[in-house]
Formats: C-alpha cells, sequence, structure tokens
C-alpha cells in the first residue's frame, strides 16, 4: 500500500490523482496544490511543487513512497536529482525523468539533436546563438516562408512563432535574442515549415520498455476553428481516427523506438512518462516537440479510457520492471470540453461561484477551481476552470453528451468552443 503524492494543480494532475486513487495499492492520495476537485476526491496540501525544500518535508511527514510529477517545471529544475541526492528522500519513488532528460522538453536545441542523432522524423532545422545572429538573419534571408522561430529554453508555451513575411520574422528573430523570453531565447532554433493534422501520443517507460497510452488531439486556439489566440486548451478527444493501425505502427517504428532505444544508448536514464507531438504530414509522423510529462488537457480524455491499474503500473516502472504490465484500453470514444472563464488568455475574472449538478453522467476534471473557506460552495480561480469528460460508443456520441455536461456547469462568464472533433468528423 503506498501513500502518494502528486505534484500539480490543474486537470491533468486531478486524472491522474483520481485514476491512482482507484487502485487497491494506493492507501492515500495527496495533491499539492490541487484544486477543489482533487480536494473532493484526494487530500490537498498548500505546497508549491518548485519549492523542493516543503515537499521534501511532506514527504517525510506524511510517509509518502511515490510522488507522481504533473508538470514540466519541476523536472526541469531537476526534482529527480533533489530527492536521489538527499539520503533521506532516496527511497521515495519519483515517477518522472531527471534534469539531464527532461531537456527533451527544456531545451528545442538539446531535443533537436537528439533526433538527428537517432534519426527521428522531424522538421529540418539550424539553432543560432546571439554571437551567430547574423547568420540567423541570412538564413532566413535565404529559406522560403513560413519561417517557425522556436526559443530554446521553456516559455510557457509562448516561445514558438510562425510567421509568413520575412521581415517580420527577422524582427522577430531580433527581439528573441534582445531578451523577450529571457534566458530561454538565449539560442533560438529557426525550422522548416511542416503541414498536417497535429496529435498527441503518450507512453510510460521505465527506460527499457513502454506501454502506449491512448493517443489523443487538443484543441489549442481559444476560438471555434482553431482561430484566435494560443491557450493551454480547449478540449481534447481520444482516439484520433486517422491514427489508425498503419500510422501507428510507422510511430512505434521511426518514433517511441528509436527515442526509447535513443535514450539508453546515449546513456539516458528515463523514468516517466514521454509526450511526442506530432505532426501527420501525408500519413507520415513527424515529431514536433517532445514533453516530459502527460499533455493538458488530453489526459483528461486519455486517462480515462485505460482500464488497467495506473498506480501498479507506475510503481512497477519506478521498480524497473515494466516489462511485466500489460495495458488495457477501453474501446469507448472520449471527449472533454474545457470551460473557461469569459476573457482568457487574456485578462478575465476569478472568484465566480459555481453550480454544478449533481447528475453529470460523466467525469468533472477540475483545473482552476477552489472551495470557499468553509468549503462547501466552490469557485473559479483560473481561466482554465473545469474539463468535463465523457465516453461514449464513438466520437460523435462522446463529444454530445460531454456538450450535455457543459450545460449542466454554471459560473459568470462561461465560454467554450462547440465545435470540438468536428475536424476528424
Ligand atoms: P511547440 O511548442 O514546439 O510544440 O510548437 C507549438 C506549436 O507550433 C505546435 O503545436 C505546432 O502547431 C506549431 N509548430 C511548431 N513547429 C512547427 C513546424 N515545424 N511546422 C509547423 N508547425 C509547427
Ligand atoms: N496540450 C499540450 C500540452 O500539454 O503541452
Amino acid at each position: 500500500m503506498l501513500n502518494i503524492l502528486v505534484l500539480g494543480s490543474g486537470g491533468r494532475e486531478h486524472t491522474l490523482a483520481w485514476k491512482l486513487a482507484q487502485s487497491p495499492l494506493a492507501k492515500k492520495v495527496y495533491v499539492a496544490p490541487g484544486n477543489a476537485g482533487t480536494g473532493f476526491d484526494c487530500t490537498n496540501v498548500e505546497i508549491n511543487p518548485n519549492d523542493f525544500k516543503e515537499v521534501k518535508r511532506f514527504v517525510l511527514e506524511a510517509d509518502i513512497q511515490l510522488v507522481l510529477v504533473g508538470p514540466e517545471d519541476p523536472l526541469a529544475r531537476g526534482i529527480v536529482d533533489f530527492f536521489e541526492a538527499d539520503p533521506l528522500l532516496k527511497h521515495v519513488f519519483v515517477f518522472g525523468p531527471k534534469q539531464q532528460a527532461a531537456q527533451l522538453e527544456s531545451s528545442k536545441d538539446f531535443a533537436k539533436e537528439f533526433m538527428m542523432r537517432h534519426d527521428v522524423p522531424t522538421a529540418a532545422y539550424q539553432s543560432f546563438t546571439v554571437e551567430t545572429r547574423a547568420e540567423a538573419e541570412d538564413f532566413i534571408r535565404s529559406s522560403k516562408a513560413p519561417y517557425v522561430l522556436k526559443a530554446d529554453g521553456l516559455a510557457a508555451g509562448k516561445g514558438v512563432l510562425i510567421l509568413d513575411d520575412q521581415e517580420e520574422a527577422i524582427d522577430a528573430l531580433n527581439e528573441m535574442f534582445s531578451g523577450k523570453f529571457g534566458a530561454a531565447g538565449n539560442t533560438v532554433v529557426i525550422e522548416e515549415f511542416l503541414s498536417g493534422i497535429e496529435l498527441s501520443v503518450f507512453v510510460i517507460t521505465d527506460g527499457k520498455d513502454y506501454l502506449l497510452l491512448p493517443e489523443a488531439k487538443d484543441y489549442k486556439r481559444i476560438g471555434e476553428g482553431d482561430t484566435g489566440l494560443n491557450t493551454g486548451g480547449m478540449g481534447s478527444v481520444s482516439p484520433v481516427p486517422f491514427a489508425d493501425e498503419a500510422f501507428m505502427k510507422k510511430v512505434r517504428a521511426r518514433v517511441i523506438n528509436p527515442t526509447v532505444e535513443g535514450l539508453s544508448k546515449d546513456g539516458i536514464p528515463y523514468l516517466g512518462f514521454i509526450f511526442f507531438g506530432l505532426i501527420n504530414v501525408a500519413g507520415d509522423p513527424y515529431v514536433i516537440e517532445y514533453n516530459v510529462r502527460m499533455g493538458d488537457p488530453e489526459t483528461e480524455s486519455v486517462i480515462p479510457r485505460v482500464q488497467s491499474d495506473l498506480t501498479e503500473i507506475i510503481y512497477k516502472s519506478c521498480l524497473g520492471k515494466l516489462s511485466e504490465c500489460r495495458i488495457e484500453i477501453s474501446d469507448q470514444s472520449a471527449a472533454s470540453v474545457m470551460l473557461v472563464s469569459g476573457g482568457y488568455p487574456e485578462a478575465y475574472e476569478k472568484g465566480m461561484k459555481m453550480e454544478i449538478s449533481s447528475d453529470l453522467n460523466g467525469l468533472a476534471f477540475h483545473a482552476g477551481t477552489k472551495y470557499d473557506e468553509e468549503g462547501k460552495s466552490v469557485y473559479t480561480s483560473g481561466g482554465r476552470v473545469i474539463a468535463l469528460t465523457a465516453l461514449g460508443n464513438d466520437l460523435p456520441s462522446a463529444l454530445k453528451s460531454a456538450y450535455e455536461m457543459a450545460e449542466k456547469v454554471q459560473f459568470q462568464k462561461k465560454y467554450y468552443r462547440s465545435d470540438l472533433g468536428k475536424d476528424l468528423l
């Protein structure tokens, strides 16, 4: 029996904590800092995941045996290395990669070099630093639009620019080098534009073997028809119809296998999730990016389709025994609709009282929510508020049910996209 601590506070963490808590192996599941939903299903602890000393204090106090890291930030800051280096924490399993491996996400340049070294299909690219700024400009002048510019480091999803105009691209390049994204922009990757539909593929790996989770598609833009500003994600669906057996066979052979084997060949241990952000270019998968964690809001449609005991799978991977595990995936489709606060991703209000019907007929994964002081009413506390997930025999029926749920949760200035999944039908 395990005491488990999940780090993070979004819909992804609520979904993972909810799933882990269902296992007979789970004694108690804590979430730090969590939200109203995780407080209801599990136990919240008021700790910032980046405050490793506080995490340590709580892990020892609550006798935690397993820590699951939800977001990338603590991984990129080396939380796994921190645990390994501390004699009091050494025995605690932390499910997530160490800092070196987390560079697959925290450095575009590291990820690109890794893919080149291991023949993983990705857009052609060149990296430039402030010192080679003039060459970067020449490179843009000699290439064709659209121009894809990526700040090397973590930039909260804002470090990628796709521009049609050459002069604008050069201006953007200079802004990156002038510190628009802080140190994240000291190195800039300029790459070939790939055209196709994106999808997200996930594995759990112990560095030797891996298990494939269901694939998903997320909807990033705020507006219907994929228009307007980028958000943290407006919803997701799983499975993705075009990811048929033939396509997924290519994904395994060309992307997943060389990645997992590549890490091992490079002598980089890896424990955790790998998230492959893929694009389907005329039937062939290319990697747009790696992430070293699950996706949000993909998790909200992926994990409800997993029938196996996730706690057992994660625990076995921590022991390096993932090869002993199988994973059962439901044939049902899942759709998840994110309700957001009006105005998001720009300025929006917080603190709206929420009315959540007691007959939702589906799964409600909280993101930006919190209880009032008496612990009675739930209030909004973020831009992305709650993800409503429904399962159905096919994608249209899952979507229909998820949209019915969306009408059963009320708060002022509620907004959601009503076109999720339409591009796939
Ligand atoms: P990233 O942070 O690398 O995932 O990039 C953010 C988004 O920019 C991706 O989800 C894609 O929609 C888009 N993007 C990134 N790289 C490319 C590329 N080489 N070609 C086309 N679109 C891209
Ligand atoms: N849904 C994309 C991400 O989690 O980065």
